[in-house]
Parts: structure tokens; C-alpha cells; sequence
């Protein structure tokens, strides 16, 4: 970057999530490629002067505090980056949680948190956004494998990422006339707190047939994404194909679970060893 570059000229992007494993790499590689980002977030990264991503940010980088649980909060924040009058090109939704859970005895606010942050947050935020985005903007919803696949043991989860899919398909129909792009990135397993969060707290083992991708490469990809727009894009792209099988023939995932647990119950194993028990 040249230093008689105005930060008014690069093109702004916003970013949910930017504290987390993924989100932070995200933010590193978009100002990297040239844009002015701006993170929703809710405490500490919130305080004057912090800058969660450290000094690979740079001076690129602007904070909105957010929680994504309270309505008010997401509609002031949106409310904020629209009075700054500035075009935003880009809308990257990476926020999530997960409380695994079977059936019975589910905590509500474990059922609520996921809901809201999952689910209803990146469908509000989007709707109070969609004024400032102009002709080729585009919005980005970091999904999962389990908004494609049923995921045992983590059911809220998965019925909060395949609403959010059926959401972006939908929303990608109404804006085609607008000539805004709307893609979902459904990545597998990922190395971040939250894997060992979710793990900590019961999650599936089926998390570890394949080994956890690496965060940086799971951003890359999501920022190619964003480079050339595309509905749906699943990583690995195999395990996409997977679990739309699933849906069309559910007898399939029956059959397959059985060698799926016995790969992932393995794969765990490895992966506590390299990486040594989650807590
Ligand atoms: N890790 C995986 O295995 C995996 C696999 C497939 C898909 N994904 C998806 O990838 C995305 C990123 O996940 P990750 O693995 O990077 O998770 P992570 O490291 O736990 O990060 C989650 C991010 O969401 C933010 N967040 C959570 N609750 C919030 C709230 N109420 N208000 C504002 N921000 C909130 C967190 O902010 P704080 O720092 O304030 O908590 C953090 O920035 C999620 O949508 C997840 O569903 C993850």
C-alpha cells in the first residue's frame, strides 16, 4: 500500500465472528487484499485501543460493539455503520456457537444463545445492512457441514445451520435483481476454541473422521470465495457430496454410521494425543 493511500478508498467489508478462530484470519487476509473492515463484537475486543487481531490489522480494521444475542444491539450497530454512509461490498457472517445436547433435557439458553447467534442474528443483521450494499455486493455465511448433514448429539446446532442455509438460498433468489451475490461456505471440522469447546462438552466424535482443518486454510478459502462468488462451496468438497447424498438417501447414513463413529472415535484419539486432552 502506497502512503498517500486515503483508507476511505478501499472498499469495506463487515465481519462477525472476527474474534474467533476463523473470523481473526479472515479480517488478517481481507485487509491483506485490500479492504477496510469492520467487526462486530462484544466485549473485550470492544475497549479502546485493542485491536484482537494484533498489529497484522493495522490501522484497516474498525470495531461496532455487538452482542449477537440482543436484537437492540444488532439493530444499533447496523443503524451505526449505515450513518457512516459508506457502501459496504461485503458481508461476512462467521459468528456461531454450539452446546451439544441430545434430545431430552436441553438447557433453554443453550437453545436460545444458538438460535439467536446462528440463526436469527446473520438473517437481522443482514436485512439492516442490504440498504448500504449496492450493485455487486455480496454477502457470505460461514455454515457448517452439520447445515448439510445431521449431526448426532449437537441437533439445535444443526437445526440452526440448515435453517441459515435455507435462508441464503432463499435471500440469494431476492437479490439476484439487485445484482448482490449471496454464498455459503460449509466447512468441516476446524481447529478452533470452539472444536475444543464443543468437544469439552460432549460434541461428536464424528468431528474427527477426517483430521480438523486448519483455520488459516479454511479461511483462505472462504476469502476465495469472496473473490469469485459462488451459492455453496463445501470443504473438503468430498464430504459435501457426502452429506447432500445423505439427504437424497437418508438409508445411506445409516448404514455409513457405524465405520463413520469407528473413524472418528480413532481420529479423536489422535488428535488428543498431538494436541493432549480437551478440557
Ligand atoms: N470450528 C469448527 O469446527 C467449525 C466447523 C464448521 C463451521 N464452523 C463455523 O465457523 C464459524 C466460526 O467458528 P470458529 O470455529 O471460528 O468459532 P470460535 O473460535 O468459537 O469463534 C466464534 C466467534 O463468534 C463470536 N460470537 C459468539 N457469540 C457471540 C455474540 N453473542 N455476539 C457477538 N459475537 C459472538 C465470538 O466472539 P467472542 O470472542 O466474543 O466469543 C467469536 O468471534 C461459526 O459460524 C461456526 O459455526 C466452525
Amino acid at each position: 500500500m502506497s502512503t498517500s493511500e486515503r483508507p476511505e478508498s478501499r472498499p469495506l467489508a463487515v465481519v462477525t465472528g472476527a474474534t474467533g478462530g476463523i473470523g481473526r484470519e479472515i479480517v488478517a487476509l481481507l485487509v491483506g487484499a485490500g479492504y477496510r473492515v469492520t467487526i462486530l463484537a462484544r466485549g473485550e475486543a470492544t475497549s479502546p485501543g485493542v485491536s484482537p487481531g494484533g498489529p497484522a490489522w493495522g490501522a484497516h480494521v474498525a470495531t461496532v460493539a455487538c452482542d449477537l444475542t440482543r436484537m437492540e444491539s444488532i439493530a444499533q450497530a447496523a443503524a451505526d455503520i449505515v450513518a457512516a454512509g459508506e457502501p459496504v461490498m461485503l458481508l461476512i457472517h462467521c459468528a456461531g456457537v454450539i452446546s451439544p445436547g441430545q434430545g431430552d433435557g436441553l438447557c433453554g439458553d443453550g437453545v436460545a444463545r444458538q438460535i439467536a447467534v446462528n440463526l436469527t442474528a446473520p438473517i437481522l443483521l443482514t436485512s439492516r445492512l442490504l440498504e448500504s450494499m449496492p450493485r455487486g455486493g455480496h454477502v457470505v455465511f460461514v455454515n457448517s457441514m452439520a447445515g448439510a448433514m445431521p449431526l448426532q448429539g449437537s441437533g439445535v446446532y444443526a437445526a440452526t445451520k440448515f435453517g441459515l442455509r435455507g435462508y441464503a438460498l432463499s435471500l440469494a433468489l431476492d437479490l439476484r435483481p439487485r445484482g448482490i451475490r449471496v454464498s455459503s461456505v460449509f466447512p468441516g471440522a476446524v481447529d478452533t476454541p470452539m472444536l475444543r469447546r464443543e468437544m469439552a462438552e460432549g460434541g461428536s466424535v464424528l468431528n474427527f473422521v477426517s483430521q480438523p482443518a486448519a483455520p488459516a486454510d479454511v479461511a483462505r478459502r472462504i476469502v476465495a470465495v469472496c473473490r469469485r462468488p459462488r451459492r455453496e462451496v463445501f470443504l473438503p468438497p468430498l464430504d459435501g457430496l457426502f452429506a447432500n447424498l445423505c439427504l437424497l438417501l437418508p438409508g445411506v447414513l445409516r448404514l455409513s454410521l457405524p465405520l463413520l463413529t469407528f473413524s472418528g472415535r480413532r481420529g479423536y484419539r489422535r488428535f488428543q494425543k498431538r494436541c493432549g486432552p480437551v478440557k
